[in-house]
């Protein structure tokens, strides 16, 4: 038996076990290593995981296996529980992809050069598995990787669902434009008279499907608060509040930059509905983006690249262009010369700087240049003219929101190209 047709043939053991779905990433990962005899610590030194991610993967996959065989799974016996279980039941059909899912994709941006990413898949994966998950946010700054992680976790549990149905909100539709295309495909028919929020409530009751909207941020307002919907736009917040808190057994998935009133309220631990902030990603997968840009680059050279670019991967692709064509593909020039906002990922902070209100742009401008003594009281004390401080805690609740500033003990921090790119503008200013 190889390791590929015992992967198969417990695809097919999850699957008729009712579990619907099939190894992840990540399980793959452990098993294969597993079955070549690794241990969890040379698993973990090998990919770059904490040991104890690894034992727990293994732990619960085993634990997982042992209720379908019947049998006590463990490491050592793994092999022979799965040959044993291999000859004495009808031979291997391969899964399909998909089973039975109508899906529709809308604008969903291709993910075949999408890296890692496993311990976040693995978290979005247990909850969705729950089936107690109503309602995901996946949050961070423009260009962390939303979209794609978003589009990856939907390609992976595509089986568990009767629809799956990806929409971008960033042409700002109405709500009753996503209502009535959403309508149609649960319905299967071409127009629909009833574009009500319960009329999709019935449909998700009835159905198990995953709405994707990502861009969220599109339809929310900029300013003081962050998380205020724009005019015309309202209608949204009822649908989010509806999915999340009505019973059904559906699952909706929203991306944005920013979250969306109510959200931060709602989420948490033993809760229906649950947050996931994204953020960098590790040098090796800095390496790879690079690798694919045609840029070879040591290990050493990406994690100063991470450090300074936060693991934002747009930022790291976008600066692969500039070191290619400025810098002649040297690596460590385009770093000595470093601190350098340039002009797409400028382009992109703008738009997110924009969005700020006058109050949550002094206090950014205030970060960058006082970083040595940047506390939640330095600032207070500085702020000119005073403000309260409730309203410097909502201030700053908006900023963290926004994924732009965040809190380390009592510091506030900025990340080194995020802070480079507002003491520029304080510069041009
Ligand atoms: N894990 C990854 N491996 C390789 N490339 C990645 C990864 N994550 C994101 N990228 C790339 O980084 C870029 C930005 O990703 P993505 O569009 O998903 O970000 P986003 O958070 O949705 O940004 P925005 O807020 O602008 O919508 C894309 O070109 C994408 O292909
Ligand atoms: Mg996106």
């Amino acid at each position: 038996m190889t390791p590929q047709e015992a992967i198969a043939l417990i695809d097919n053991l999850l699957q008729s076990a009712n579990k619907k779905h099939k190894l992840n990433d990540i399980q793959s990962l452990v098993f294969l290593e597993t079955w070549e005899g690794h241990s969890y610590q040379e698993i973990a030194e090998r990919h770059q995981y904490e040991h104890d991610y690894t034992k727990k993967v293994g732990s619960h996959l085993w634990r997982n296996l042992s209720q379908i065989t019947g049998e006590k799974v463990s490491k050592q016996n793994l092999q022979a529980v799965l040959r044993r279980y291999h000859h004495s039941n009808s031979p291997i059909q391969p899964a399909s992809e998909g089973d039975n899912c109508i899906q529709d994709w809308g604008e969903a941006i291709d993910v075949s050069y999408f890296y890692n990413r496993l311990q976040e898949l693995e978290t979005l994966e247990t909850w969705i598995s729950s089936n107690t998950t109503r309602a995901i946010g996946i949050f961070g700054l423009g260009g962390i990787g939303k979209t794609s992680l978003s589009v990856k976790l939907a390609q992976q549990i595509q089986s568990q669902f009767e629809f799956v149905i990806w929409r971008s909100l960033q042409q700002t539709p109405t709500l009753d434009v996503i209502l009535s295309n959403i309508l149609q495909i649960l319905t299967g028919s071409e127009a629909t008279t009833n574009n009500s929020i319960s009329a999709l409530m019935e449909q998700l009751r009835q159905k198990r499907c995953l709405l994707i909207l990502d861009n969220m941020e599109s339809i929310l307002q900029g300013g003081n608060r962050s998380g205020q919907y724009q005019q015309g736009y309202e209608d949204y917040r009822q649908l989010f509040a509806r999915i999340a808190d009505e019973s059904h057994q559906s699952c909706l998935i929203l991306t944005g930059r920013e979250q969306p009133g109510g959200f931060a309220a709602r989420s948490g631990e033993n809760s229906p509905v649950r947050s996931l902030q994204l953020f960098g990603v590790s040098p090796p997968v800095c390496q790879k983006i690079l690798a694919d840009k045609g840029l070879k680059a040591t290990l050493l050279q990406c994690q100063n690249l991470v450090n300074y670019f936060g693991g934002n991967p747009l930022a790291i692709k976008l600066a692969a262009t500039t070191i290619k064509t400025i810098f002649g593909g040297d690596i460590d020039a385009f770093s000595v010369q470093g601190n350098t906002v340039f002009s797409d990922l400028w382009d992109l902070l703008d738009r997110q700087f924009d969005r700020l209100s006058p109050l949550q742009q002094q206090i950014m401008y205030w970060i960058a240049i006082n970083q040595e003594r940047a506390t939640p009281a330095n600032l207070k004390a500085d702020l000119l003219p005073k403000v309260s401080g409730r309203q410097l805690m909502e201030a700053l609740e908006s900023l963290a929101e926004r994924s732009l500033n965040y809190t380390s003990s009592t510091s506030l921090m900025l990340q080194p190209a995020i802070a480079e790119y507002v003491r520029e503008r304080l510069l041009e200013k």
